[in-house]
C-alpha cells in the first residue's frame, strides 16, 4: 500500500502539493469514487486510478531501448553535456531511470535504459555471461590472427585479461575493416582497448545487440521507445 500523493508525484504528475490541489478540485478518481484524501493508502496495481477523466496506466518499473547518438553521456546527470536521460520525455524520466552499463561519448546504437537495478545488475555482471554485439570500423586490415587473439583473450594495457570473445571480419583493406566484436563484460573502452592492443584504432562503433536483444533499425539516433512485452521476456531469459 502506498500513499495516493506518493504514486502519482512518482508518475510525474506534480509535485505532493499539486496533487493536493488535483485532488481538491475533485480530478482524482479511485475505483470510480471521486478521492477527498490525498494521502489516501492503496495498492496501485490493483486500484483503478482516473485523472481528470483519463485512466493512468500504472507500472512500476519501465524499460527503453534507446538509439544512442554520438556527444551524449551515458550517465544520469553530467555538468557539461546532454546526457541520455536529457532525452527523455519527462514522464519516463519520473521513473528516475539509468543506463544500464555505458556506451561512450562517441558510441552509437542500442542502449538500455530501466530503473529495475536487479535485471540491471544481471545483464551488466560478467557472470550472466549477456553478449553485446557491436559493429566496428577498423583504421587498417584486420586478419586471422586478431581473431585468434580476441577468442583466446585479449590482455588490456592495463594487464586485464579479457574474456574470449568473437571476432567477425565483414571486410578488410589496407585502408581499413568492417568487422562485428562480441563481448561479454563491459570493461572502460573495452573494444577500443581490444583493436589498440593488437595495434589497430576503432574508428566507429555501433552497438547493434544487447542479449537476444537487436537494435530496433527503424529508431532514429536519439529515439527510443518502450520494449514490449516480448522483448523484455527476450532480455529476462538471455
Ligand atoms: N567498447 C568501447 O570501447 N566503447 C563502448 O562504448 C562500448 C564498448
Amino acid at each position: 500500500m502506498e500513499r495516493l500523493d506518493k504514486i502519482l508525484s512518482n508518475l510525474g504528475y506534480g509535485s505532493r502539493k499539486e496533487i493536493k490541489a488535483l485532488v481538491k478540485a475533485g480530478g482524482v478518481v479511485v475505483d470510480d469514487k471521486v478521492v477527498k484524501d490525498n494521502g489516501l493508502q492503496l495498492d496501485p496495481e490493483k486500484s483503478k486510478i482516473v485523472i481528470n477523466g483519463e485512466e493512468i496506466f500504472y507500472r512500476k518499473y519501465i524499460y527503453l531501448m534507446m538509439n544512442k547518438p554520438d556527444g551524449v553521456i551515458s550517465a544520469t546527470f553530467d555538468n557539461r553535456d546532454e546526457t541520455v536521460i536529457d532525452l527523455l520525455y519527462i514522464e519516463h524520466q519520473a521513473f528516475e531511470p539509468f543506463p544500464v552499463g555505458r556506451l561512450d561519448k562517441d558510441t552509437v546504437g542500442l542502449l538500455l535504459i530501466t530503473n529495475d537495478g536487479e535485471l540491471n545488475h544481471k545483464l551488466i555482471s560478467p557472470k550472466w555471461h549477456v553478449d553485446k554485439v557491436y559493429y566496428a570500423e577498423i583504421d587498417k586490415a584486420v586478419n586471422e590472427q586478431d581473431i585468434k587473439a580476441f577468442e583466446k583473450g585479449i590482455v588490456l594495457d592495463d594487464g586485464y585479461e579479457c574474456m574470449s570473445a568473437k571476432l567477425e571480419i565483414e571486410e578488410s583493406t589496407e585502408e581499413g575493416s568492417k568487422v562485428l566484436v562480441t563481448v561479454q563484460e563491459g570493461k572502460y573502452h573495452q573494444v577500443k582497448r581490444m583493436f589498440e592492443a593488437v595495434g589497430k584504432k576503432v574508428v566507429y562503433l555501433r552497438r547493434i545487440k544487447f542479449g537476444n536483444l537487436p537494435l530496433d533499425e527503424s529508431l532514429k539516433e536519439g529515439e527510443y521507445r518502450e520494449l514490449t512485452e516480448e522483448e523484455l521476456n527476450v532480455l529476462i531469459n538471455c
